[in-house]
């Protein structure tokens, strides 16, 4: 199977935007303030009242509360999560229980709580309704938004890298890609605000994201960067030490399936493995090349699918788990991704049904995002 099979295939781009969550940045002593002079409602209906008011006003964007002068704090929140917990306050059946939610409300605009690893507070868990906490994903549009391309035959849905990230890193950490392929880790870091280094084998790739990121606003000011060649031949403390860094706070890992796609001719590249004990050890090598540069404590994640080898299912994804494991990793979760339909796939969907039936297998609509963490 060569790659270039599939230039003519349209990629899936759906024009339809995915939904963003709309977030407002507040006045954070005025909100406070604001929130606060509710103790002082006397009756239920009055308590109602003053806060049906304020919920009025974030749906005025030219409301002072979102003037935020130069020097004064801001604070930020999803929209619907802001409404949601006004209207927990101005449903209270008695003023003790609207004043328990002011009060916490209150707390978690004036305090952040973190776990340390990245920059969800705590106190307002709830906001993340976009971030999954799940290990089943179903995905079924790409977000082809600003750079992204879908158009990279292999590459993976920019919703992996932005939920590892934001899942498992602070703005401002360092993401290592070992495979950067079309530079989707780079742009979604960039996005995010984290700084990236993706490694890629493949010249014309390597231009290409540059091209990308070049294009696509830095509006944290972080580092991607991308370098060409062999991932199993880089100088890892080497290279962090051109941006004055000694760790990464995140790897990522997305390899050739084997030799499902063949990237290119390279017997370097890891889709020309010889045999799939070959890629393990490949990966294996891999692995303990960039362990060092992890800190202790943080994420390995691997994305990787299964193969079938003439008629039977090679566990690809569970050989490589137990390969990290053994090499002293703790597995936190294995998430299970659906493939998303690409307009080539559903053209020939009757014709795999078809091939199913005749073979006794399924067809393969899933692939996994093994998660580590450095002990
Ligand atoms: C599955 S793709 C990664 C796609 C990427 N996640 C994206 O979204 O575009 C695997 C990539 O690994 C690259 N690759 C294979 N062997 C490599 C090696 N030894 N060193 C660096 N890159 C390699 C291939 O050229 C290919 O672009």
């Amino acid at each position: 199977m060569n790659t270039n099979e599939f230039d003519d295939i349209p990629p899936y781009n759906d024009d339809s935007e995915i939904e963003q969550i709309e977030i407002l940045r507040i006045n954070k002593p005025q909100f406070i303030e604001l929130l606060q002079v509710g103790f002082e409602a006397e009756t239920v209906e009055g308590l109602r009242a003053y806060f049906r008011a304020i919920t009025e006003r974030l749906h005025d964007p030219n409301d002072e509360l979102f003037q935020v002068p130069q020097g004064i704090e801001d604070v930020q929140f999803g929209k619907p999560y802001l409404i949601a917990e006004l209207n927990q306050i101005l449903e209270s059946f008695s003023i003790e229980r609207a004043h328990y939610y002011i009060e916490r409300l209150i707390k978690s605009v004036r305090e952040v709580r973190t776990n340390g690893i990245n920059d969800i507070n705590l106190n307002r868990w709830k906001q993340y309704e976009d971030i999954y906490t799940d290990s089943l994903w179903q995905i079924d549009r790409r977000d082809s938004s600003g750079v992204h391309k879908a158009g990279y035959w292999g590459n993976f849905i920019p919703q992996i890298p932005n939920q590892m990230m934001r899942r498992y890193t602070k703005p401002g950490d360092w993401v290592l890609d070992t495979f950067a392929g079309s530079g989707t880790t780079l742009i979604e870091g960039q996005r995010l605000g984290r700084n990236t280094i993706g490694i890629e084998l493949q010249e014309r790739m390597v231009e290409q994201i540059r091209e990308l990121v070049k294009a696509e606003p830095n509006k944290h000011g972080v580092k991607s960067e991308v370098k060409h060649g062999d991932n199993l031949a880089v100088d890892y403390q080497a290279l962090l030490a051109e941006y004055g860094v000694s760790a990464v706070q995140l790897v990522i890992m997305h390899p050739p399936y084997f030799d499902i796609i063949k990237f290119s001719d390279d017997e370097r590249d890891f889709s020309n493995a010889e045999s799939v004990e070959q890629f393990l050890e490949m990966m294996g090598q891999l692995v303990d090349k960039v362990a060092p540069v992890l800190e202790k404590g943080r994420y390995l994640v691997i994305v990787i699918g299964d193969k079938y080898v003439k008629g039977e299912w090679i566990p690809l994804g569970f050989q490589t788990m137990n390969m990290v494991m053994q090499r002293g990793f703790a597995l936190k979760s294995i998430i299970v991704k659906n493939f998303e339909d690409t307009s080539a796939k559903r053209s020939q969907k009757e014709l795999w049904r078809y091939r199913a039936f005749v073979g006794g297998f399924y067809i393969f609509k899933h692939e996994y995002i093994f998660l580590f963490k450095k002990r």
